[in-house]
């Protein structure tokens, strides 16, 4: 059977009804104490018709995890409410929408009292500062942020989790052996590097049960020969497939260091690398913006989805366009 674009596909048993994914990209549109608002449930409701899955953006475990003060949260029950409602702007689009888990470790941008928490203490850059490193009790609690931002995922009625575990937040700092110097249970060697990830995908697993979708976002590659390369992420992911249920394959972000050649479709190797070595479902990002381009990644089975990003932001219909392949209509000029 040929694969498109438009067969529908499964991430656990939930039943996708294309291969198109709306990418998460924060709106900074968030109340001060992290609240989603009316423009979020007109942003994603306005977006969701063409796509089988919506992303939403980064949504906090904590609020010291925030990325930037304008982010929204899910680390108190107020904010089940406001989201329950863009769930339902959603699914009044016949497609699925899954939230995305973050705290932003050293990236994180914070409140006054709060504190800046990392594996290490090492600084991202001289804007964020330098992090503590974060004790067994602050790892504690920030799992238990997870665990019980997962029990409210699925009260606000998402259909599944996105962990975000790429772009150099919390998540991906202990992953990398840049910015994770521990010499503890969490860090020392890959597998123990490894340990904070699993700890927080276990604990998110066990909130929601064996049925509801679970995803991680990996960043492939920390682009720099001290960090994380491909086929390291990808044995990574191998140990945590049990727990999950698909991953989304993003690159970069744990040092300002960028890449270098960011061409259309640049990450898709990556996520063909782990295509290769799971049985689960990949979905592959950035600048996959052609339905030819797109259409070849599911066919060559580079990826099994593809996720959109900045296109869907200046055009809510981009996937319905780029679905029936017509063209942008020419605007007239008065
Ligand atoms: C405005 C903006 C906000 C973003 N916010 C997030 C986010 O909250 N979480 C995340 O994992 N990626 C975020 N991203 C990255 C996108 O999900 C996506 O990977 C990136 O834009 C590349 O895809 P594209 O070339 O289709 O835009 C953001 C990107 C943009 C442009």
């Amino acid at each position: 059977m040929t694969v498109s674009l438009q067969s529908s596909s499964r991430i656990n048993k939930l039943q996708l009804k294309n291969r198109l994914v709306l990418a998460p990209m924060q709106q900074h549109q968030g109340t001060p104490d992290g609240h989603a608002t009316d423009y979020h449930i007109r942003h994603y409701g306005q977006r969701a018709a063409d796509v089988g899955l919506v992303l939403i953006e980064s949504t906090a475990v904590s609020s010291e995890g925030r990325l930037y003060q304008d982010d929204i949260g899910i680390y108190s029950d107020s904010h089940i409410k406001p989201l329950n409602q863009v769930v339902k702007a959603v699914h009044d689009k016949d497609a699925r929408v899954f939230i995305q888990l973050s705290h932003g470790g050293r990236k994180s941008k914070l409140l006054p009292g709060e504190r800046l928490l990392a594996p290490s203490a090492l600084a991202f850059n001289d804007e964020y500062g330098l992090p503590f490193e974060a004790n067994d009790e602050e790892l504690e609690r920030i799992i238990d942020a997870y665990r019980k931002a997962a029990l409210r995922s699925r009260e606000a009625g998402f259909d599944g989790i996105e962990l975000h575990a790429a772009h150099g937040y919390l998540l991906h700092q202990f992953l990398s052996p840049i910015s994770n110097r521990r010499n503890d249970a969490f860090g020392g060697s890959e597998n123990r590097r490894l340990q904070f990830v699993l700890q927080v995908a276990i604990a998110v697993r066990e909130a929601v049960g064996p049925d509801y979708p679970v995803q991680i976002r990996l960043s492939a590659t920390d682009y720099n020969s001290a960090g994380l390369f491909p086929q390291q992420v990808a044995d990574i992911f191998n140990k945590l497939e049990p727990l999950l249920d698909a991953v989304h394959v993003s690159s970069g972000g744990l040092t300002p260091e960028r890449p270098l050649d960011v061409h259309p479709g640049y990450q898709i190797p990556y996520a063909a690398i782990l295509k290769s070595t799971t049985a689960l479902p990949v979905i592959a990002v950035g600048g996959i913006h052609t339905k030819a381009l797109a259409e070849r990644v599911i066919a060559e089975k580079l990826a099994d989805f593809i996720a959109i990003g900045r296109p869907m932001l200046e055009d809510p219909d981009f996937a319905r366009r780029l679905l029936s392949k017509q063209p942008l209509p020419i605007q007239s000029v008065t």
